[in-house]
């Protein structure tokens, strides 16, 4: 069969192939996956099968169920004091979805998208999907792995159109502070950027409070706030996510949303809403599990010979510097999983300058998080 020119070498990505080694085999303990262990709460299920009962199983607004939307403005209004309205939030499928439709919307050929990296790296294609050019800001383990306003304004062009940043980040699990994001947001303002700022870690930050980057001076009216329920209250599998931003912004990707999913499931939407009415204790709750599971590996790591952890900030992830160990990060991922049955992802996969790390997700129990850092000391030794 004959595809699109532009999608004919449409690949999976090497993450995916790590993954898939995983899996094959029972023995590998896999800290590969981006997901929170936990399942969904029950009371959140059962206010899905309610709101299906009591009829929600109908087409509902493309934007999302206005009492939802609400729920969300509320939520980053009481944690972290982001004033917003409901004709400022979509809905989505996912947090991914917002990234996509924003990109959608914004972007002519050739625009160029500034990814802050190390990045998630689904943005690199969601960028070529939707025809624009990644522009790569490279960042350092020296300044967290967050970018800083010098090293923004040196990769601006006139076709710079997009900055796409993350905190706390996927991979690193850095947190970026006020100060970096002021002197971002000048730089922003300067050349009439829009940001994409996804914060779907959010409630994952143990160094401060998390600061919504559309918080700082200037920056709601340029600014989209990409999050969701996947992270925060373990509802990976329901693919709620949403945005924030401009109304103007909202009102074409909701058109365009229209043609792509119109809408979302309105039964999850309105478990979406209890879950962020009802369950800030249980996301601090877990948020102090998945602290104590970062500091614990993170520890284990840094006795460990070539190996360098920075202390944890944020979300899930550690991404420590194995360059002391003699091994590409590719080569380190590939020969912990076949060599000591552990799964990590190689840093090159989000970005260039990720290379020499690798990225661990803490998403597994302690007792499993102890034998996989047994393996991984073992290893390490072996080398
Ligand atoms: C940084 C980042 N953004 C977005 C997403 C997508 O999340 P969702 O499940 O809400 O689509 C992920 C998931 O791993 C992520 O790590």
């Amino acid at each position: 069969m004959k595809f699109a020119e532009r999608f004919k070498d449409v690949k999976p990505s090497g993450m995916l192939k790590i993954f898939q080694a995983a899996e094959a085999d029972p023995e590998v303990i896999s800290l590969g996956i981006g997901e929170p262990d936990f399942d969904t709460e029950p009371d959140i299920i059962d206010e899905a099968a309610r709101a299906a009962r009591a009829g929600f199983t109908h087409y509902g607004p493309v934007q999302g169920l206005p009492a939802v939307r609400q729920s969300v403005c509320d939520y980053w209004d009481r944690r972290y004091g982001l004033k917003s309205t409901p004709e400022e939030v979509q809905i989505m499928a996912g947090g991914i979805q917002s990234a996509y439709l924003a990109l959608q919307a914004l972007l002519n050929p050739g625009d160029e998208v500034i990814t802050a990296e190390p990045c998630f790296g689904p943005y690199f294609d969601q960028i070529y999907q939707n025809q624009g050019k990644v522009v790569h800001l490279a960042t350092t383990a020296e300044e967290g792995f967050m970018p800083s306003a010098e090293s923004l304004e040196r990769v601006i062009t006139p076709k710079s159109r997009v900055l796409m940043i993350c905190s706390p980040s996927n991979p690193t699990g850095r947190v970026m502070d006020r100060a970096r994001m002021e002197g971002i947001a000048k730089v922003v303002e300067k050349h009439d950027l829009i940001a994409l700022s996804d914060e779907i870690y959010d409630a994952l930050v143990y160094k401060g409070n998390h600061i919504p980057f559309a918080s700082i001076p200037g920056m709601k009216e340029r600014t989209l706030t990409m999050g969701g329920l996947s992270k925060s209250h373990c509802m990976t599998g329901w693919r709620l996510g949403y945005a924030i931003g401009p109304a103007p912004l909202i009102r074409v990707m909701t058109l365009l949303g229209a043609n792509q999913t119109y809408g979302i499931n309105v039964s999850a939407q309105m478990a979406a809403k209890y879950a962020l009415d009802n369950h800030d204790h249980k996301t601090a709750e877990r948020a102090k599990i998945f602290f104590e599971r970062l500091s614990y590996c993170s520890d284990r790591l840094n006795a460990m010979k070539g190996i360098k952890c920075a202390p944890p900030e944020g979300a899930f992830y550690l991404f420590p510097d194995v360059t002391g160990t003699g091994l590409s990060s590719e080569d380190f991922a590939w020969r912990l999983i076949r060599e000591a049955k552990v799964a990590v992802l190689p840093g090159g996969a989000f970005g260039e300058c990720g290379e020499g790390y690798v990225r661990l997700a803490c998403t597994r129990s302690m007792d499993d998080l102890v034998k996989a850092m047994d393996r991984v000391e073992e290893f390490a030794k072996g080398l």
